[in-house]
């Protein structure tokens, strides 16, 4: 069994500061396998903003495995978002950006989405994209593992939109990305970007795919730009064919239950009970 405290979207620059203190208190508290935070740390990718969610990091409990999102790149100092987009995110955050974290019982593969150039190839900022080398990181990660491991794929942008939301915001490249991760038994994926949590079956956008992976999203932890969602994070308890999912969710003075859903792996497709 392993534990994983799933948070996203800190936005260092919009954060409520209660919530980011109540979170760092209950993180240590509930002492996961691992804390996954899967991007955008800061609002405009200052100096001051990756300073304090490099601060924020560092009080929360280890091991970590981090990557960026479209907001850690900054948008207006067009230097250095063309030419040196992450120079900051490696400084303060991490210099890694092809995380991987691996026990006896699950291996973790994070793969970086943001991109300077996306505006140029599709017309919005936000958007996101898999490229080449990272189909090739998650053949050499992924399909080498075990196939008795928990295999589970960290990015920012989701490869699934919300319930009753059209294919926007998703990651570009998601199809041939997700073909290698169903032949390299990919069991779970995890992102964040929208600030809305959601999860399902990825095969319900995406007809090709034949492994039935699981997509789970989190909302947005600490900021304080939420989109019709209080402030939430994901604690996932995760067993071989079972996966539990705890949306904890700020109410306004703490963090509250607001959702526990689980799943169980029946005949190799993941069912929602109860
Ligand atoms: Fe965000
Ligand atoms: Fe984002």
């Amino acid at each position: 069994m392993r534990t994983i405290a799933h948070i996203s979207d800190l936005h260092f620059g919009t954060v409520d500061l209660p919530v980011a203190e109540a979170l760092a208190d209950e993180l240590n508290r509930s002492a996961p396998s691992l804390l996954i935070a899967s991007g955008d740390f800061t609002q405009r990718a200052r100096r001051s903003q990756y300073q304090a969610a490099a601060d924020y990091l560092k009080r929360l409990p280890r091991p970590q495995l981090v990557i960026p999102g479209n907001h850690d790149i900054p948008l207006w100092d067009v230097i250095r978002r063309f030419f040196f987009p992450l120079n900051r995110y490696r400084h303060y955050i991490s210099a890694d950006l092809r995380p991987v974290y691996r026990d006896e019982e699950m291996i973790v593969i994070g793969l970086n989405t943001a991109r300077s150039f996306s505006f140029v190839w599709n017309g919005f900022w936000k958007d996101g994209r898999i490229s080449e080398e990272q189909l090739v990181d998650i053949r050499l990660r992924a399909c080498e593992a075990p196939p008795e491991m928990f295999k589970i794929v960290v990015t920012h942008h989701p490869f699934i939109p919300p319930p009753g939301e059209r294919l926007h915001g998703i990651v570009h490249g998601s199809k041939r990305a997700l073909a290698e991760m169903e032949a390299c038994g990919i069991d779970l994926c995890l992102a964040g970007h929208l600030h809305m949590g959601y999860s399902g079956d990825v095969r319900t956008h995406h007809e090709a795919v034949k492994r039935s992976i699981l997509s789970v999203q989190a909302g947005t932890a600490t900021s304080t730009r939420r989109r019709g969602e209080p402030n939430a994070y994901n604690f996932i308890t995760l067993n071989p064919d079972n996966i539990t999912i705890q949306v904890r969710a700020w109410d306004g003075h703490k963090f509250i239950d607001a959702a526990r859903t689980h799943f169980s792996r029946l005949a190799g497709v993941w069912q929602m009970e109860g």
